[in-house]
């Protein structure tokens, strides 16, 4: 499974990427909005330190206005994927990007069928929002699996991006339910390792090696 991050800030992503695991980036306005950086501008040093798809989201809401917006954001890297609403407009911006070559994450997704949509439209990614439906009371994973489901069956390439990833369980679900994605916020990323038996075997580990006096030689 693929890992992106999502977050707008370039700092925290360029600390990421160093660990050569980092996929890609997801943005959203939301996000962009806590960095308080020019979008733009913030989308420039993210392309700069990761060069799989870095999602950027138009604000229009027409297609017209949407395809304005998405070639301004073409211009900033070829890495660049354009984030559109799950709409009758975001659909069919979709259609124009990919006509033109652009990768395109089809964004606020939160039924199978929208993920159909999505998938006809041509969608490279799609973006069920697993977290926001647990909050309502639904199982977001659910929604993954039924889109594993529908894709698989008709061998749709469009890629699952599992978002609103809350925790390590949903890293650990999404894989299982077989998402090709998951977008992880950078508190989850960090804790991708955490477990605390590793900590207590590397301890012991050392504490063994210094009572025995152990060392690693160079010859
Ligand atoms: O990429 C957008 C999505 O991950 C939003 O997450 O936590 O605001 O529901 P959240």
């Amino acid at each position: 499974m693929k890992l992106f991050i999502d977050s707008a800030d370039p700092k925290e992503i360029a600390r990421l990427a160093a660990t050569g695991l980092i996929d890609g980036v997801t943005t959203n306005p939301s996000l962009a909005a806590k960095n308080g950086m020019d979008y733009v501008d913030a989308l420039k040093e993210i392309c700069a330190s990761v060069s799989g798809p870095v999602s950027a989201e138009v604000l229009a809401l027409d297609t017209a206005g949407m395809l304005a917006e998405a070639k301004v954001f073409a211009r900033i890297a070829n890495n660049i994927a354009i984030k559109v609403p799950l709409t009758w407009d975001g659909l069919a911006a979709c259609r124009a990007l990919r006509a033109d070559g652009m990768m395109v994450n089809v964004t606020l997704c939160f039924s199978p069928v929208q993920a159909m949509m999505a998938a006809k439209a041509g969608a490279t990614f799609i973006s069920p929002f697993i977290g926001r439906l647990d909050d309502a009371g639904q199982v977001g994973m659910d929604l993954i699996r039924e889109i594993r489901a529908i894709y698989d069956n008709y061998n749709f390439d469009t890629q699952i991006l599992a978002a609103s990833v809350r925790g390590i369980p949903h890293v650990r679900e999404s894989a299982l339910a077989g998402a090709d994605v998951a977008t992880i916020p950078v508190d989850v990323f960090r804790a991708l390792l955490n477990h605390p038996l590793t900590d207590k075997g590397l301890a012991a580990f050392l504490a063994d090696a210094k009572k025995a006096g152990i060392r690693i030689r160079d010859e």
